[in-house]
């Protein structure tokens, strides 16, 4: 693992951010080291440098969005650039037009592509398809840049990441549980899956990380965390399954008793919103001293400025 200036000077430069797990521990932590430059120069000169300048990001929404739409939108005019919106109405990926074509027409006037899809093997499409560097901003599969962020944020606000113990709870099958997974591999993060059965990862993932996991259904999973992260029960796209989805899972609330529960005085909450209050988290924890919940949101502007500085403005990886 390499943090810090133990950082390599030479590290291959990425086509595309598609999944965590196709990137190096190095490049991870690259990227890390550049959004943490980057949001630093914001905060001390109150502008960035316009590396962007002259250059443009087609966004394809397949799905609703706030963080993701405008944390993109402003991140590219903090570096200069210009955002394009897309609707899933105008672009119809895989429906009106093939993802091939899209890709293909779009790389003759964009500088790159972010896309939220439901089916992952569209962005895979679209980077195999375009000239132009493509980022997964979430599918059905999983949330990459969620996962940047949700590293980034810890290492702002724990220090250090190696042997950090986070329980994550609830759907540890979904997008975010996945690429968060891939991510604490890439960073020495202990992670405790606590979901019941059938909402379990694939172990087959868990066997290709190189994280240190533990899978349980048991809530004493939970005990001696430092840290604790949930998501929405129900994803986008598996709303027809909301009662048998929150019928399974609703003893995987994050409330006060389970807060209880870890016996760390100090444990803190992550989730990347939106947020079911009432179902995965209550409003006590979300809005208690340990949330970092709107830290973690605002990073996800400073994690994909990274993203797309180095993507897009040829930024290295150091
Ligand atoms: N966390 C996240 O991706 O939020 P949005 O769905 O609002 O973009
Ligand atoms: N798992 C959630 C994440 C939302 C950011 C979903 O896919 O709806």
């Amino acid at each position: 693992m390499h943090a810090g200036n133990s950082l390599p000077s030479t590290i291959p430069s990425l086509s595309h951010f598609l999944d965590v797990q196709s990137l190096t521990n190095e490049q991870f932590w690259a990227l890390l080291h550049l959004a943490r430059r980057l949001k630093e120069e914001r905060m001390q000169a109150g502008r960035n440098e316009p590396i962007l300048a002259g250059k443009t990001l087609a966004m394809i929404f397949q799905k609703p969005s706030l963080r993701t739409r405008v944390s993109f939108e402003v991140g590219m005019r903090h570096l200069g650039g210009y955002a394009l919106y897309l609707s899933h109405e105008e672009v119809g990926l895989g429906k009106r037009e093939s993802a091939p074509d899209v890709a293909r027409v779009l790389s003759g006037y964009v500088d790159g592509i972010m896309a939220r899809v439901f089916d992952h093997a569209h962005v895979l499409q679209l980077a195999e398809w375009g000239s132009v560097p493509v980022i997964n901003g979430l599918s059905d599969y999983s949330h990459p840049c969620q996962a940047l962020t949700d590293i980034f944020t810890l290492w702002e606000q724990m220090g250090n990441l190696t042997g950090l113990q986070l329980a994550y709870l609830g759907d540890g099958a979904n997008n975010v549980a996945t690429s968060l997974l891939e991510a604490a591999g890439k960073v020495g993060l202990s992670v405790r899956i606590v979901s019941p059965v059938g909402y379990q990862p694939d172990p087959a993932l868990v066997a290709q990380t190189d994280a240190d996991v533990t899978v349980t259904d048991d809530l004493d999973g939970v005990i001696g965390a430092d840290v604790l992260y949930t998501d929405v029960w129900t994803s986008m796209g598996q709303e027809a399954e909301h009662q048998q989805r929150s019928a399974a899972l609703a003893e995987y609330q994050i409330n006060d008793q389970l807060i209880a529960h870890t016996r760390n005085a100090n444990v803190r909450v992550l989730h990347c919103l939106p947020a079911h209050r009432g179902e995965e988290i209550t409003d006590s924890v979300a809005d208690s001293d340990r949330s970092l919940l709107f830290a973690q949101a605002h990073n996800r502007l400073h994690a994909q400025k990274a993203i797309l500085a180095h993507l897009l403005g040829g930024i290295p990886l150091v």
